[in-house]
């Protein structure tokens, strides 16, 4: 009995350092999780530009407390006048970083990891594939587009949301924007946001069902294709189609996370009890 005291008294001890020392590699992990969900559409550290500039050496040019500000709250400082958010805005072809949600804690976070990555010269992100986009390549964009082909990661189309030129008599869906004018918009980064995308709505969906690379790319040499084509008629059949699309996505994203959740718990349960300190 007193041995098992013992034991489990030692067993705690040796935990603590443990487990500070595992409180900033998670923080860490955080931040560069985060940065891959929220960030990586439109920005690399190190690897080139995207939509937004490569973030390398940030903390050179600008001070912890600027950026800490236009993270947390982009429209504010863009809006109000900022001279820098207004030079950045305009050297981006007038894309304006969407609000993210990010709280200063996280911003700060997100912060050191540019830092870090920046001062170790290593990478972060990919810059798009940048090969010229063949008739191949528009086709089978298009096909991905309306769903005729479906993703490798069982994605749904994107028609079930939105609109674009030349989608057929149909006109595509109504919950996200009309696409058209996204090339436009977003230029070669486009391919990257549609294989990460940050914004709220699809990220929902493509976190956990990501395009790949390829058919990323594949979609966007299609929207280019279209991009100058004048704007489509108005279709009122797919505002439903669009509902009924996003349902269907967290029905099949709810489906994921519990199979995910299941797992992780099946693999919990052996360690838990291998862990518990012997008499
Ligand atoms: C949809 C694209 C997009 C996303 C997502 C995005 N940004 Fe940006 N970001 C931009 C653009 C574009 C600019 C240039 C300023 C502008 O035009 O609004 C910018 C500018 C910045 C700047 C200023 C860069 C400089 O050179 O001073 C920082 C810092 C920044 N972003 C950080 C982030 C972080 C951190 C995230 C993730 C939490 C993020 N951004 C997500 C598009 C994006
Ligand atoms: C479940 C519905 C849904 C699906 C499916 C979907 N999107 Fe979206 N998308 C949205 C919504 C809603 C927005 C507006 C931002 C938000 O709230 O997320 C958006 C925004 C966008 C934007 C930014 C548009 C802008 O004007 O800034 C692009 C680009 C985009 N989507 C491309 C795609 C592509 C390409 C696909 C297919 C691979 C796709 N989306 C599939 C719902 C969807």
């Amino acid at each position: 009995m007193l041995r098992h005291l013992n034991a489990s008294r030692n067993f705690k001890l040796m935990l603590v350092p443990a487990l500070f020392a595992a409180g900033s590699l998670a923080q860490a992990q955080d931040a560069e999780a985060q940065f891959r969900k929220s960030c990586m559409s439109c920005h690399t550290i190190g690897a080139g530009k995207k939509v937004g500039p490569d973030l390398k050496d940030l903390g050179k040019r600008r001070p912890h407390e600027w950026s800490t500000k236009f993270i947390t709250g982009p429209s504010a400082m863009i809006d109000g006048g900022d001279p820098t958010a207004t030079t950045l805005l305009r050297e981006n072809n007038g894309v304006k970083m969407p609000e993210l949600g990010v709280t200063a804690a996280e911003a700060q976070d997100l912060l050191k990891l540019i830092d870090d990555y920046s001062a170790q010269g290593k990478t972060l992100g990919t810059a798009a594939i940048s090969r010229p986009a063949t008739p191949e390549d528009i086709r089978r964009g298009r096909l991905y587009f309306t769903g005729d082909l479906r993703f490798k990661s069982g994605a749904p189309p994107c028609m079930s949301c939105h609109r674009a030129q030349g989608v057929g008599g149909w006109g595509g869906g109504w919950l996200g924007p009309d696409l058209t004018g996204a090339t436009a918009k977003y230029g070669t980064g486009l391919s990257g946001v549609i294989e990460n995308p940050s914004f709220p709505t699809m990220q929902g969906v493509f976190s956990k069902t990501p395009a790949s690379a390829e058919e990323a790319f594949q979609v966007a040499a299609y929207l280019k294709s279209v991009g100058s084509q004048p704007p489509a008629k108005r279709d009122v059949a797919f505002p439903v189609l669009g509902v009924i699309g996003l349902i269907g996505g967290m029905v099949l994203g709810g489906h994921l996370g519990r199979k995910r959740l299941k797992g992780v718990r099946k693999n919990l349960k052996p360690k838990a009890r291998s862990l518990k300190p012997e008499a």
